[in-house]
């Protein structure tokens, strides 16, 4: 097998670098892809800060990769070579434990992480289990649809995993990457969806992405003014935030979810809770299947993410712009290896 080409980093906080490395034998339940553009998400800086502490270097990111199968494993099922497939922030799972058979395999206890210990999209190949390799429907746009593969199913799967109604007063909290394809899929589901900002510079692009309404994150009194009336309130920010006034905005029996990585504790009093029946709860991004219907979704009601492109030598410029809050609001590199 050929060497890879990479952009990776050797430490923590390090802007990235070529990196070339051989990717040993290919396994035989394993596919190899040639990526032609990734997404940045913001899940790629924070596992290059090592925020979490779960990074291991060479890290080489990008987890929302779209590209072509140019070698599949003897016993790989469901794509061939010359498909174009997409690979999100899983890239295997065991495929036998009581999740996986249950399809459920996103939440498999010993799921490779596309970026965690395994090369990501930063890259001109990248390899996935042949499940995990996710064949893209013939009407979606290949050249914007990698965010979809990561924060788009990521911001769809709470709606199908709660059987959220179309009748449903939904908010989206934070308008990046993940919020702004949230509001598009709240708005094709149906429901009333209220956008809550904390840049006054992106409320009239809210309304054109599917907003119905636009509240400031950072007001706690026009937080409050809707207080009482959400059916779902998506949490899309990394940020700290007042968590009083917005389990406020719920109605009862009402849902708090949280998909952004948000750093510190959320505090919760009993009694917001108890009185109106609340849900508080998290989620990651979800199955090979959770991800092939959120794309068949997206390509029956044309929901693509609005991007910034940039050559995938021109990485570093990209995680500069998005870890300056500039990005609109998805980046996508474009892969441009010599
Ligand atoms: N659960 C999962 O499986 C999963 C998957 C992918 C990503 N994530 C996580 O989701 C989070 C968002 O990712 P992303 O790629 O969408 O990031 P992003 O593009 O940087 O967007 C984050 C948005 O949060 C808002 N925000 C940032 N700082 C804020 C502050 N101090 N106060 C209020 N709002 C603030 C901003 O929106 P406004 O300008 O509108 O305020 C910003 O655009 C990250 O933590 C990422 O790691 C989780
Ligand atoms: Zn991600
Ligand atoms: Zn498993």
């Amino acid at each position: 097998m050929a060497k890879i080409h990479s952009w990776a980093a050797q430490a923590a906080k390090q802007p990235l670098a070529r990196y070339e490395f051989n990717p040993g034998p290919l396994g035989p339940e394993e596919v190899e892809i040639a990526v032609e553009h990734c997404g940045v998400c913001h899940s790629d800086l924070s596992v290059l800060n090592n925020d979490w502490g779960i990074s291991r270097y060479p890290f080489v990111p990008g987890h929302e990769v779209i590209g072509r199968v140019v070698a599949a494993g003897e016993v790989a099922k469901g794509v061939k070579v010359g498909d174009h497939v997409g690979v999100g922030w899983t890239s295997g799972s065991c495929m036998h434990c009581q999740l996986c058979l249950g399809g459920k395999q996103h939440l498999c206890r010993t799921s490779q992480a596309t970026i965690i210990g395994h090369a990501g999209g930063f890259a001109d190949r990248v390899r996935a289990h042949w499940a995990w390799t996710i064949p893209l429907p013939a009407a979606l746009d290949a050249s914007t649809a990698g965010p979809l593969l990561c924060g788009g199913i990521t911001v769809f799967n709470p709606f199908h995993l709660y059987s959220i109604s179309p009748t449903a007063r939904v908010g989206i909290l934070g308008i990046g990457g993940l919020g702004h394809m949230a509001l598009k899929f709240a708005n094709a589901w149906g429901c009333d969806v209220t956008a809550f900002t904390s840049s006054e510079s992106k409320r009239d692009e809210a309304m054109k992405l599917g907003a119905h309404h636009v509240v400031s994150s950072r007001d706690v009194k026009s937080i409050r003014s809707i207080a009482g009336s959400l059916d779902l309130l998506l949490i899309t920010a990394n940020a700290a935030l007042d968590w009083d006034a917005l389990i406020g905005t719920l109605a009862p029996n009402g849902r708090l979810h949280v998909v952004g990585v948000v750093p510190e504790a959320i505090p919760v009093q009993a009694f917001a809770l108890i009185g109106s029946e609340l849900d508080i709860s998290g989620s990651p991004t979800g199955s090979p299947v959770d991800i092939a219907r959120m794309l068949e979704f997206a390509a029956r009601h044309k929901i693509a993410p609005q991007v910034e492109r940039y050559p995938m030598s021109k990485v570093n410029d990209a995680l500069e712009h998005l870890e300056a809050g500039k990005a609109r609001y998805r980046i996508i590199l474009d892969a441009d290896f010599k």
